[in-house]
């Protein structure tokens, strides 16, 4: 039986795999953890654990007490808040991981581990760029994201460890607020939108960018976890894609719903990151490989993000 433990589990992305988890799984058989305390409220009904990733013992101790056998490892600093402060984005992004394949040798059967589409930068092909390519990230986030798909596929080949990756683009949902990335403005101004506020966008109007729906992402990480061991090919990290879109574009979706919707643009430190990234992104080989298929465009994300989001909170 798997006995999975999720780290950052009450991020934006941790959130919705752990409950899209527990529903498969059981309740019982997904452990969140994370820094806080206590669980976010939407993961209160399951086993959660207070673990700083960065603490080897406490890691240790709880893989022993659950008998877990599968780790996803979310934990991390996204490209924004990493430039921050490169040194500890670099040390929890890298330290974490390589203390999450040290597991992976005896003591777990499959760990997964995200990377981004920051791992491409100025040098990268922009449009449709491939699994294969030139890779010349410009962040910190960037670089170490690079690094731990290199490390990934090492312990694979040395080691034999099951570790299975994907380079999300920006992700979109309506259950959790997004933890200081350079795409967290596709999520702000939906908030923004349904409170009937204005929102300045921290991009200009034309930088386009990969996106996808949070459902799409739960579902790619659950399939590329359930394939089969000969159908994962890439070691290091899948390339997925769903829909690009820029600011002025999101907009005008929204403004079908809220025509009285503004929104001003006034770039800061994030504008030359989303410059360095890829504008779209060929996904062909996890299409090919284990049947990756995305279900949400740019329209359908809008309904059901203002479908849902006018039900639950607003942004600050
Ligand atoms: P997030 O910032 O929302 O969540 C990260 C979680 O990790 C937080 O709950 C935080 O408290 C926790 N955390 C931080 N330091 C920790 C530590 N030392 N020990 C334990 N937990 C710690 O991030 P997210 O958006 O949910 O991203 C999850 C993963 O997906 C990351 O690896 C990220 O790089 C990757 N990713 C996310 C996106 C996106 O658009 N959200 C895109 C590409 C890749
Ligand atoms: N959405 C993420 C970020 O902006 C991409 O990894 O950092």
């Amino acid at each position: 039986m798997d006995k999975i433990l999720i780290i950052g589990a009450c991020g934006q992305l941790g959130t919705e795999l752990t409950l899209k988890l527990r529903d498969l799984k059981g309740q019982e058989n997904v452990i969140a953890s994370d820094l806080l305390d206590d669980p976010v409220d939407l993961l209160k009904d399951g086993p959660y654990e207070k673990l700083n990733i960065l603490n080897k013992e406490s890691f240790q101790i709880i893989l022993e007490e659950h008998g877990i056998n599968q780790v996803y490892h979310l934990a991390a600093i996204l490209s924004a808040k990493g430039e921050q402060n490169p040194h500890f984005a670099w040390q929890l992004n890298m330290e974490s991981l390589l203390t999450v394949l040290e597991a992976g040798k005896d003591k777990l059967n499959k760990i997964y581990w995200p990377s981004s589409i920051a791992v491409f930068g100025t040098d990268t092909p922009k449009i449709n760029t491939p699994q294969n390519t030139i890779m010349s990230p410009s962040t910190v986030y960037g670089i170490s994201k690079l690094a731990g798909e290199r490390w990934c596929e090492y312990y694979h080949q040395k080691y034999g460890v099951d570790v299975r990756s994907l380079r999300y683009p920006g992700l979109i949902g309506y259950k959790a607020l997004p933890g200081g990335g350079t795409t967290d403005y596709a999520v702000e101004i939906f908030h923004k939108a349904i409170a009937g506020e204005d929102y300045e966008c921290f991009l200009s109007e034309d930088s386009m960018l990969p996106m996808m729906y949070m459902d799409d992402a739960v579902k790619a990480t659950i399939d590329l976890m359930e394939a089969k061991q000969e159908n994962v090919k890439v070691r290091s990290s899948y390339n997925i894609a769903a829909m690009s879109f820029s600011p002025v574009e999101l907009a005008r979706e929204i403004q079908k719903h809220y025509p009285a919707f503004n929104i001003s643009y006034k770039s800061d430190f994030r504008q030359e990151i989303a410059d360095s990234w890829p504008r779209s992104i060929d996904d062909s080989a996890a299409r090919g490989d284990w049947g990756w298929q995305h279900s949400f465009d740019t329209k359908e994300l809008v309904e059901v993000m203002i479908r849902n989001l006018k039900d639950t909170f607003v942004f600050d």
